[in-house]
């Protein structure tokens, strides 16, 4: 057992308790006084365990910290409180997306909003055309993949394996696309984003210098993709050539930048680099922001 990973959670303890104790009074309000007293009693003594560290393994620690989190964050969903569970546990299903049924999400702003930075023509064909065919693509691999499970007949899964990557890695990225853009966007990141930022980077100046000269460098086709990795706790900045190759699968797509032509070309031409510089005066950091946020929340046993 590594002393680092012992004091990592020691530091994970204070953090959450931390966090309760800022909120605190909320939660009195919402949750009965003893399940309270329960988990921060469990919490404290799960604490001063980590100083007996030979009774314990890796996995049983990460297990007892991951439940303790979870009840935590249960203890801060309950915000609706005419909901009852079993009610938000049938919101959440209906809320997933069956086989073959995914549809092409609307913009969320009118396709000449980001002029001059990215025109209008681009917009409408790159959201009705190119997006569009990736959702067709991916709902007729996930309907071709179900019928191989059903007829047991594999001889073509190769060929829809490489369809559902394809179609669902262009599908989920351009729907990230559209919301990490905005014509309100530009200007710096702030908060916790930019701390991550100068945690990794240095600065954000840095930040921005290797994400564009990144993108600029995407071999043919591509994307890049500022990532936080719950693995390693840190932002990376990757490529991502033919967006279905190279892809990390265990990471979190924060800021996607699309450097196909059909994202610039009628515009910019052959001039891809004027088109990444233009483009961060559209980037929406609080969506950027958010994402992070929302990819923390993911508690990971650290290697
Ligand atoms: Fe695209």
């Amino acid at each position: 057992m590594s002393e680092e990973y012992i004091l990592s959670m020691k530091k994970w303890c204070e953090e959450i308790l931390e966090s309760y104790d800022a909120s605190a009074e909320k939660l009195e309000r919402r949750v009965a006084s003893e399940e309270l007293e329960s988990w921060q009693n469990d919490l404290i003594q799960f604490k001063d365990q980590l100083l007996d560290t030979i009774s314990f393994d890796k996995k049983e620690l990460y297990e007892r910290a991951n439940s303790l989190y979870l009840q935590l964050e249960d203890f801060f969903n309950e915000e609706d409180e005419t909901e009852d569970l079993e009610m938000s546990r049938v919101h959440q299903q209906s809320l997933s997306v069956p086989i073959g049924a995914h549809t092409l999400p609307p913009l969320p702003y009118n396709y000449n909003a980001l002029e001059p930075y990215i025109e209008r023509e681009i917009m409408r064909l790159h959201h009705d055309k190119h997006h569009k065919s990736y959702v067709d693509g991916l709902n007729k691999a996930e309907k071709e993949m179900q019928k191989a499970r059903k007829t047991n007949d594999f001889s073509l899964i190769k060929h829809w394996e490489r369809e559902a990557a394809f179609n669902g890695a262009g599908h989920y990225l351009h729907t990230i696309f559209w919301n990490i853009m905005s014509p309100k966007g530009g200007g710096k990141p702030t908060g916790m984003l930019l701390q991550e930022i100068n945690q990794t980077f240095g600065s954000f100046e840095n930040f921005k210098k290797h994400f564009s000269e990144a993108a600029k460098s995407v071999e043919a086709v591509g994307w890049t993709i500022l990532v936080w990795a719950p693995r390693s706790r840190r932002l990376e900045i990757l490529q991502a050539e033919k967006h279905q190759n190279l892809s990390q699968w265990d990471v979190i797509p924060l800021l996607v930048l699309d450097v196909w032509e059909h994202a610039y070309y009628l515009q910019y031409k052959n001039e891809r680099g004027k088109y990444v510089d233009n483009w961060w005066n559209v980037v929406n950091w609080k969506e950027v922001e958010s994402r992070l946020q929302q990819a923390k929340q993911l508690l990971w046993e650290p290697f």
